[in-house]
């Protein structure tokens, strides 16, 4: 609420303060409604089981949700620090979508925009089809003013096209659109929205989108330190942030490329030695450099064939080329490790069971998407192996199951899948383990003896062996987060909602 109405005013003065001064208004609550079509979606986000897990999310949203946010307030003409308490909840979950679009201020639309599956461009072009949908949505329903950021990673030209839109609909009224994009990872999202390297804001360069980009930038500002936030052009910004993702790809291609090189060299040629080596240099950095069974997750690859369209559609084929080299290192090296475990099995799989732990595309997150786990498993479930078992810490059956049938396995193949709801269950028996995602529980596997199963790590050079001592170090880590029941822990194992033991209405309070 505008200051004179948000009830600090008198608080203030009954204590011997000022009136509400600038200082104050920093630290006036804003009214966040989130809007989703999806209604199971909202469901969830008013829910104890919010539909995704990211480390320190809930703590995020519930105060906010339910109403018991407070900030505390010093200032010098007060004896003690002031505590406010918001009124009501500031963070509302809905699918009232014109009603919010009608009562804000400034509309972020953060819709998907998934690489485009048939017609033009199909397997490369981003489909904005959600995109365009939103922004009519928001032009026959949003106040004069309103102020609409794009959030979504979009192809270059999408702020102009939403801006397109908002003209069609409303010829005598102009309307700002912003680019803000995002670049929090999963896992870790909630400390990079924390503390973020930067914040990117791309306005038109006009007065007009000079202002609406400032009113952007104050938002922010109340946390984010004000050299870490940077004002572009809009093109500029669009295509900032399908370079940042596409050069971090680059980056991993790169070091799995050398791995590949190490592993034929042979003479203890270690990759891991390399990234270390070169990552001391200030002008390259150490992140970045791991090597592994290659990328997944739902961002890099789109983001590369996105790049590499719009490369093309600018007739720059050597450009489009370039970065599209990057994907062809990932799948390579990925069809390479399993191609090592069928090698390692004396070129079968018949009559033998694959263990796989990890499947989420890395550690700390429940998502599946284009997960790199799937595609191998893919591959070695056409050596018809008798079973393949996986488990993940983090991943429901039923999301694992889905993106397994999504990846296109005939249906012989995919009998012999089977989801463990425990480590010891997926690799008893197992000729073979494949850590595939990185979760921390699953690293530090010794070389062994012949006779004992190998574990084929994310590293793409190791074939190493699990021993049963590290197998009851990885149980007991397991069990000591099982019972410790923190809600926010993916071997807590959350449940969605539908197997939630308890009414949700309790469980949140
Ligand atoms: C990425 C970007 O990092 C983020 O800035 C952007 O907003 C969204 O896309 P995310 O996809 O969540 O984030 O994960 P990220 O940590 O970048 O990892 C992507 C993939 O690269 C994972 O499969 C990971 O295992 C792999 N990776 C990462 C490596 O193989 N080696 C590395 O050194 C780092």
């Amino acid at each position: 609420p505008p200051p004179e109405d948000c009830g600090i005013s008198p608080v203030l003065e009954s204590l011997g303060a000022p009136e509400v001064d600038d200082r104050v208004k920093n630290i006036c609550f804003i009214q966040v409604n989130v809007v989703d079509l999806n209604e199971q979606r909202v469901v969830a986000w008013n829910s104890a089981h919010l539909p995704i897990h990211e480390d320190g999310l809930l703590k995020v949203v519930r105060p906010a949700r339910d109403g018991t946010l407070s900030v505390s307030i010093s200032l010098p003409e007060l004896e003690h620090p002031v505590e406010l308490v918001a009124r009501q909840p500031n963070l509302v979950f809905s699918t009232d979508v014109v009603r919010a679009i009608r009562e804000a201020d400034i509309v972020f639309i953060c819709v998907n925009t998934p690489t485009k599956l048939h017609g033009l461009g199909a397997g490369s072009m981003a489909d904005v089809s959600a995109i365009e949908s939103a922004s009519r949505t928001v032009a026959q329903n949003a106040r004069k003013g309103t102020i609409i950021v794009e959030k979504s990673t979009v192809p270059c030209g999408t702020a102009r096209m939403i801006q397109d839109t908002l003209c069609y609909h409303r010829p005598d009224e102009t309307f700002e659109v912003l680019s803000n994009p995002e670049f929090l990872s999963e896992g870790t999202a909630v400390e990079n929205l924390m503390n973020p390297d930067r914040i990117l804001i791309g306005s038109a360069q006009t007065l007009s989108g000079f202002r609406a980009a400032a009113v952007l930038r104050d938002l922010y500002a109340a946390w984010v330190p004000p050299e870490r936030i940077v004002t572009v052009n809009t093109f500029s910004s669009e295509l900032a942030k399908l370079v940042a993702n596409t050069m971090l790809a680059q980056r991993i291609s790169s070091i799995n490329a050398v791995s590949a090189i190490c592993e034929e060299i042979g003479h203890g040629a270690d990759v891991d030695d390399v990234s270390l080596a070169i990552g001391k240099d200030a002008r390259l950095g150490p992140k970045f450099l791991q090597a592994g069974v290659g990328f997944g997750g739902s961002c890099f690859e789109k983001d590369i064939l996105n790049l590499a369209y719009l490369a093309r559609e600018l007739h720059l084929d050597i450009v489009a080329d370039y970065w599209l080299g990057v994907l062809r290192i990932n799948e390579y090296q990925r069809q390479r490790f399993a191609r090592k475990i069928v090698r390692e099995l004396n070129g079968s799989l018949r009559g033998k069971k694959i263990a796989v732990l990890g499947f989420a595309f890395k550690d700390g997150t429940n998502d599946t998407r284009n997960s790199i786990a799937v595609h191998i498993i893919k591959d070695l479930a056409e050596e018809m192996p008798q079973e393949i078992a996986i488990f993940d810490p983090g991943c429901s059956s039923a999301e694992i199951m889905d993106e397994v049938r999504n990846v296109g396995l005939g249906p012989s193949q995919a009998e012999s899948i089977k989801i463990c709801s425990n480590w010891r269950e997926s690799v008893q028996g197992a000729s073979v383990v494949c850590v595939l995602t990185q979760w921390k529980h699953f690293r530090g596997c010794r070389i062994g003896g012949p006779q004992e199963p190998f574990a084929a790590d994310s590293k793409a050079s190791n074939t190493t062996a699990i021993t049963e001592m590290q197998i009851r170090g990885l149980e007991a880590t397991l069990r000591g987060r099982e019972v410790s029941t923190l809600p926010e822990d993916p071997l807590g194992r959350l449940k969605p909602m539908s197997e939630c033991p308890k009414d949700c209405t309790s469980c949140r309070s």
